[in-house]
């Protein structure tokens, strides 16, 4: 058990014997024994908890609420009262086995919890995750209570300019011990310093998640929908038809990592065609204008962090057109990958492309890549077209989350920093 003197160098007026008596009373319940006040001019109640007595210190008269600050200054520096260690580290690629996995179970086991019954599988999620560590423009932070790591933060940057994507995890029965806001403060230090607007987020409606962004002053943009394609149900059959369906006039043309020189330019067109997809939360003109060059230095920095974009494209027969394409990333250990843009350029939709061109993606996925589990894609709620698209290709809707995005220099306010 602890021991500590206390001593309440006061005029204990009768004013302040609430205060008194509620700093005694944390002092006893945070297991102090024993605790000796010196008070003058005045005596304790008989209900203060185990105070001995001695009396004569000539004491300034101070106003309450000093004394009150005095008192929990005292109790804290003392011992009395203690905060749990909270803690906040950068994980680095070179961090131990163990807290990398520490890291990676906060994420699976809040993931799990709300997308309900799916979990990536532990091994999956710690080889990739060596992998994406080595992606220069992720950064993630591990987020300690008492040693322990119970908290989880990444960021990176979005795809829209100045705007950053992050996302904070804590175990549900270890919030509300500050973890997440050393967190969230941490991504907001190093996003500021890198220049960046937006923080940009998901989180699922009606959650503490959500309320806690709205309250930091987040605004919802659009509701998304997380739809998977299951590998071990996939139906071939379905698939093989819409691929071996004619589309005249077009023909598939397959890439991993660099694309064909002579469909460059074409393909860094079609993929501006993406600002069509129905969006409430970005600025006219927020969406990348890609060209060769910004299509080259993207497949450089995946090329950097061992990983490719695979493509499967609808080429206009006998030009250097492309009319439509899927992208995936696909990285050295993927058993989950993530499906990015989907796109059918404007004059070009409405002929089935987009339906062709997934369901080639998914069954090339299937054949080559035999320990893919799973493809995920986010849509807005609002793209009637998309989703109709990934209905047909086998994919389910695995759950809904509100975009939310937030101004950094108002965040920064609001956090103090
Ligand atoms: C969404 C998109 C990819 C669809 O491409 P597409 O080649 O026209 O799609 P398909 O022809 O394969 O459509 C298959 C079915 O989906 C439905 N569908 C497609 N587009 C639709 C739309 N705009 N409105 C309603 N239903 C639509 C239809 O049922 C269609 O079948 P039908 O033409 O026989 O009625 C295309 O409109 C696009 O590129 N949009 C802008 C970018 C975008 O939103 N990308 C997705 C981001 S997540």
């Amino acid at each position: 058990m602890p021991w500590a003197g206390v001593t309440l160098a006061i005029h204990a007026e009768r004013r302040i014997f609430p205060y008194l008596q509620g700093v005694l009373a944390v002092l006893v319940d945070t297991g102090w024994t024993r605790f000796k006040t010196v008070v003058t001019g005045g005596s304790l109640p008989k209900s203060s908890h185990g105070g001995r007595r001695s009396g004569g210190l000539p004491t300034p008269r101070l106003p309450l609420h000093v004394v009150a600050r005095i008192m929990v200054w005292m109790a804290f520096s003392l011992g009395a009262v203690r905060i749990p260690g909270v803690g906040v580290d950068l994980l680095r690629p070179e961090v131990d086995e163990l807290r990398l996995a520490a890291w990676s179970d906060v994420v699976r086991a809040v993931g799990a919890i709300e997308r309900g019954e799916y979990a990536p599988a532990p091994a999956q999620s710690c080889e990739r995750l060596r992998e994406q560590l080595s992606d220069p423009r992720t950064t993630r932070w591990a987020g300690y209570l008492d040693g322990t790591v119970i908290g989880a933060a990444e960021v990176r940057p979005a795809g829209e300019p100045k705007t950053a994507f992050t996302r904070i995890y804590v175990l549900p029965d270890m919030r509300g011990h500050g973890v997440g806001r050393s967190l969230l403060t941490e991504v907001v230090r190093d996003q500021r310093a890198a220049g960046t607007e937006i923080l940009a987020t998901t989180v699922l409606a009606d959650t503490p998640g959500a309320r806690y962004a709205l309250h930091l002053g987040a605004t919802v943009g659009d509701e998304l929908v997380i739809n998977v394609l299951d590998f071990a149900t996939l139906d071939r059959a379905v698939l093989e038809r819409s691929v071996t369906t004619d589309h005249d006039g077009y023909q598939l043309v397959h890439w991993s990592g660099r694309a064909p020189d002579l469909l460059v330019d074409s393909y860094a067109l079609a993929k501006r065609a993406i600002a069509d997809a129905p969006n409430n939360h970005l600025p006219p003109g927020a969406v990348v204008v890609w060209d060769r060059d910004l299509v080259r230095q993207s497949e450089r920095e995946r090329a950097d962090r061992g990983v490719e974009l695979w493509v499967t494209a609808a080429a206009v027969a006998g030009t250097s057109t492309v009319a439509a394409f899927p992208a995936v990333e696909v990285g050295r250990s993927s058993v989950d990958v993530g499906q990015e843009d989907t796109v059918v350029v404007g004059e070009h939709r409405r002929h089935g492309l987009a339906t062709w061109v997934k369901a080639a993606m998914a069954l090339r996925l299937a054949d080559e890549l035999p320990n893919v589990r799973r493809l995920s894609s986010t849509t807005a709620v609002a793209n009637t077209g998309m989703r109709a698209v990934n209905a047909r290709t086998g994919f389910r809707e695995l759950t809904r989350r509100l975009l939310v995005t937030i101004e950094i220099a108002g965040l920064a306010e609001r956090l103090h920093l």
